[in-house]
């Protein structure tokens, strides 16, 4: 009987691992949980005899990766796999997959969550601002980009978009005003939403003179990765621009720095919950065992993304 693990440091609501125990278990499957884990031990003992494996931001390395003798599939349930080493699940046969757009809703959300925070000053009884109107850039027009570009026009906010792989007829089609670059963007928009994933090429690419060319009030909202921050850039924004705030579901390095230094103007969720919604974790547990159970069954490979 195959088995599939669930292996979340962070744990999906119970409701959604009630759904992914469904999906296994009808398909003739063993069901392993393995939750709030604390050290890579664990990992490495849970992983030792099963199939497949489902996870969140866990980290699957080749250390992890050697453990499991039986592995065929990991699922990245979610969007971003920078957490999973894809050299070295290809060098071992093993396929990893995620679950794109299935909890795109749920980060987007997150963002006019912090986004309201922030122009209403951290609601410390003053009178803050109001998002209608104020020009709102998204960088990368994905599945969460879309989200935030709908609800955004729901604020009465003027959406604007960067991306280099998305047609700018497709930004159009929605209503958003395509930019040519990422700078065009962080010149034209006092407000910009980083929906980048962590790549060689996007980490530490918003830098200093990127932010420092935000108009006036400037605010970003990062429910990214931390990695695409250049964090001394980060500090240098918060010194020479009292106006510029930093809201993020990730927290820097430097996040103890930031919040002694500059209270009111910078936030971070203490743990990342951009995702962390039972609607999200539903669709997203469950699209993942569903994938698992199509490709140990008839070797689908749809969502695959590593060669
Ligand atoms: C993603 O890449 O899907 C999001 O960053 C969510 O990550 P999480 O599953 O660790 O909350």
């Amino acid at each position: 009987m195959a088995k599939v693990l669930v292996a979340t440091d962070k744990p999906f609501a119970p409701v959604a691992v009630d759904g992914i125990r469904q999906v296994v278990e009808a398909a003739g499957m063993e069901l392993a949980l393995l939750e709030k884990y604390t050290e890579k031990a664990q990992l490495l003992t849970a992983i030792a005899d099963v199939d497949a494996v489902i996870i969140r931001s866990d980290i699957i390395d080749a250390e992890v990766l050697d453990a499991a003798k039986n592995l065929k599939i990991v699922v990245r349930a979610g969007a971003g796999y920078d957490n999973v080493d894809l050299d070295a699940a290809t060098a071992k046969g093993v396929c990893v997959m995620n679950t794109p757009g299935q909890n795109s809703n749920a980060v987007a959300e997150l963002v006019f969550g912090m986004l309201v925070y922030a122009v209403r000053n951290f609601y410390n009884g003053t009178a803050g601002t109001e998002l209608k109107g104020k020009k709102l850039g998204i960088l990368a027009y994905g599945n969460v980009g879309r989200n935030v570009a709908r609800i955004a026009k729901g604020f009465g906010m003027e959406v604007y978009a960067y991306d280099a792989y998305t047609p700018i007829s497709a930004i159009e089609a929605d209503g958003v005003i395509p930019v040519e670059s990422t700078a065009a963007l962080f010149s034209t928009c006092p407000v910009i939403s980083l929906h980048i994933p962590a790549t060689a090429e996007t980490k530490g690419s918003i830098n200093f003179d990127l932010m420092n060319s935000m108009p006036k009030g400037a605010i970003v909202v990062n429910t990214a990765r931390k990695e695409v921050i250049d964090e001394a850039g980060l500090v240098q924004m918060f010194e020479i621009r009292p106006d510029f705030k930093y809201m993020s579901d990730i927290k820097p390095a430097i996040d103890a720095e930031l919040a002694g230094a500059y209270p009111g103007r910078y936030f971070a969720t203490p743990k990342k919950m951009g995702a962390q919604t039972a609607e999200a974790n539903i669709n997203a547990g469950i699209a993942a065992a569903e994938q698992i159970v199509d490709f140990l069954q008839n070797g689908n490979e749809k969502y695959r993304v590593n060669k």
